[in-house]
């Protein structure tokens, strides 16, 4: 095995040098030999303050920190380890599972698992159901870990307070944020009608150069999380928010925008017409829907028709998917333009 021997006096410096130029074995721990010191090599080359040699002894081996697939695979048959969902969703340090119904008996075990592996989660929830009603809330369980379903989330640069069950939250749609805060130009007034906690107009706030942004949520407490969370990134002299009903709220807004979001996938296309209604000409909409793949199209003529009905001429400029749920059912962003 080749070896780097040095002194007690240059470990710090040979190390630096061998780190810097990608020289130690990645698998192999360096041995300390009476007044030497031994640095397992990859390859033969010269080290300043060393004498490069081969030794005839066995450097330990690095124990491995376990992943949390090492683990699963050690608690559960080959079968059950299969059938488990490989991607999760981690909101701040809450990790999200979706645990079939065959592993229902093993969820503790898998969770703890998850928390052993990944030392920044302090909990382990898993999804009950399905996002419902008007708030589009869920409830979650609580596998291991802390006691709370309370957490402040980190995304595209500002800091989310979040409640798992109070409000709707989604760390998947960080991208589509970020697609969107690039989008806005210069001086635009937004509105987002669908605001939940935040994280549209706290993105944009801080991504864009967008002139204000409005925020209209009727979920109570995810207002009150939003309001909390302008004043934690300190973005207050960019967004306005309204606890309420888009439909009462709206109306008696006088100002135009640039600029609608409608992030409000299950019915969206209901309050096309309250946003038309407040879109400036060559304003930009941008209409969330949940579809399957071959419903694109029907959709499309939908929206051409609700558009035809506000006599409002509006171009589809894109449609983007921006999420999916299966194999072929989507979540898709259709940004519209509003002659
Ligand atoms: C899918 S969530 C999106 C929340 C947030 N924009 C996000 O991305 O995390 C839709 C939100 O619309 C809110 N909502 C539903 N109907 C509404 C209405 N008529 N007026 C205002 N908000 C509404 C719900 O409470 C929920 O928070």
């Amino acid at each position: 095995m080749l070896a780097a021997k040095t002194e007690l006096r240059h470990i710090e410096m040979v190390k630096q040098f061998l780190i810097k130029n990608n020289l130690l074995h990645p698998d192999l721990l360096p041995v300390k030999e009476f007044d030497s010191f031994y640095f397992p090599l990859q390859k033969r080359v010269q080290v300043p303050m060393t004498t490069v040699l081969s030794v005839k002894f066995d450097f330990p081996h690095k124990v491995k920190a376990k992943t949390a697939d090492d683990l699963l695979k050690e608690k559960l048959s080959a079968e059950e380890f299969k059938i488990m969902p490989r991607s999760q969703e981690v909101v701040g340090n809450i990790l999200i599972l979706e645990i079939p119904e065959e592993l229902r008996k093993k969820e503790k075990i898998i969770a703890e698992a998850y928390l052993q592996a990944n030392k920044r989660l302090e909990t382990v929830v898993k999804k009950e159901q399905m996002h419902e009603g008007v708030y589009r809330t869920r409830k979650v369980k609580i596998l291991a870990g802390k006691m709370s379903k309370e957490t402040v989330h980190l995304e595209n640069g500002i800091r989310l307070k979040l409640h798992l069950e109070k409000t709707y939250f989604s760390a998947r749609s960080a991208g589509e944020r970020l697609r969107i805060a690039r989008l806005v130009k210069k001086g635009e007034n937004v509105l987002v009608m669908f605001s939940g906690a935040g994280p549209y107009p706290l993105v944009l706030a801080k991504n864009s150069r967008a002139e204000h942004i409005c925020g209209i949520e009727i979920n109570p407490v995810a207002h009150a999380l939003a309001v909390e969370n302008v004043e934690l990134n300190c973005l207050g002299k960019k967004i306005t928010l309204y606890d309420g009903d888009v439909r009462e709220i709206l109306p008696p807004i006088k100002k135009k925008f640039e600029r609608i979001i409608m992030p409000l996938p299950k019915t969206g296309e209901e309050f096309l017409g309250l946003a038309l209604s407040k879109i400036k000409p060559k304003g930009i909409i941008h209409l969330y829907s949940f579809l399957m793949e071959n419903e694109f199209k029907s959709y499309e003529s939908k929206i051409k028709e609700l558009c035809r009905k506000e006599k409002r001429k509006v171009k589809i400029i894109r449609m983007v998917k921006c999420g999916q749920f299966s194999p072929s059912k989507f979540r898709v962003c259709w940004d519209l333009k509003v002659e």
